[in-house]
């Protein structure tokens, strides 16, 4: 796939037989979710929420990509969340990365087809590493605006024709993730007592990867005021303010970007080894996608009680 070439059409997918296919194997209680989730690195468990689920694999879908990420399943779940009659809801367990190699309207497809199911709310999560040093491993940040340079360079998933007549052709990003919820994330954490101080607020940077950044790519996206960095999101905020959804992220911190280290002096080193002086050689930090689904284990706990929590609020509005 040539990404930045890449032309979404989406007028021409396959909505009409994913949508018959989704009818044909839900319950009529859960036909027509209200929130849409996403579950990021390691957090699928997040469907442990949900109760009278069905899952339906991707794999039976028109139109979806497979998620070829460990720690990523492949299903839409569906189901109920909150007391009561409770809140129908659908969750991707899995997501799609356009650096799997899927093209970029691939990667949306899903966030359309729930639109189409009738979500008014798309929450958003996802595992992330921190720029800003002052937001610890395990914070879970209310994403408050992105930075994303593919967007700005031609790898947008709103390249091509406009989705239909009734879709705006500029879309504003000006207020792209919702005040009101990310209100009630505060509200959540407050009303589940884990305080205000459990939430962080920031800004996401979305690079394509799969490679993490190079300390210098780490200070300059840092340097241009994003707080933590990651591989996805922003493709789905794109695509769900698009279709014209209250979009919210919480980004699940992992790991810490090493941008500050000092660089080890080659220089200096063989300095050292001529004159006969010992050698100091500092220790390389690096980050490995098994660091970042331990955390995602851990912490997966705190954010479906956050999750389930939001959507009750979101019902009780
Ligand atoms: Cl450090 N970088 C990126 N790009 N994505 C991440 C990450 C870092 N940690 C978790 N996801």
């Amino acid at each position: 796939v040539v990404l930045g070439a890449e032309q979404s059409d989406a007028q021409s997918l396959p909505f009409q037989a994913t949508l018959a296919k989704l009818a044909s194997v839900l319950p009529e209680k859960l036909r027509r979710p209200r929130v849409g989730i996403v579950c990021g690195s390691g957090l699928s468990t997040l469907a442990a929420a949900i109760r009278d689920v069905v899952e339906v694999p991707y794999a039976s879908l028109p139109g979806f990509g497979k998620s070829t990420v460990p720690g990523h399943k492949s299903q839409l779940a569906f189901g109920l969340i909150g007391p009561g009659e409770g809140v129908p809801v659908v969750a991707m367990l899995g997501r799609l990365h356009p650096y799997e190699g899927h093209g970029l309207a691939t990667v949306v497809y899903p966030i359309r087809v729930m639109a189409r199911l009738g979500i008014t709310h798309l929450i958003i999560t996802n595992a992330a590493g921190a720029l800003n040093p002052d937001i610890a491993v395990g914070t879970i940040v209310v994403i408050q605006d992105h930075l994303a340079l593919p967007n700005l360079t031609g790898m947008n998933p709103l390249l091509g024709p406009p989705a239909g007549p009734n879709y705006p052709r500029f879309l504003p990003l000006s207020s792209a993730y919702s005040a009101s919820l990310r209100r009630l994330a505060f509200l959540a954490s407050h009303k589940l007592k884990l305080g205000l101080d459990a939430l962080a607020e920031g800004v996401y940077a979305w690079v394509s990867g799969p490679t993490y950044e190079t300390p210098a790519e780490g200070r300059m996206l840092r340097n241009a005021g994003a707080d933590v960095v990651g591989m996805s999101t922003v493709p789905e905020v794109l695509v769900g303010k698009e279709e014209g959804l209250e979009v919210m992220v919480l980004s699940l911190v992992t790991n810490m970007v090493v941008i500050s280290q000092k660089y080890r002096s080659i220089k200096e080193e063989v300095e050292a080894e001529l004159a006969g002086k010992p050698v100091v050689q500092q220790k390389e930090e690096t980050v490995s996608h098994e660091e970042v689904l331990l955390i995602g284990k851990q912490k997966a706990e705190v954010m479906k009680n956050l999750v389930g929590k939001i959507v009750e609020l979101i019902a009780s509005e």
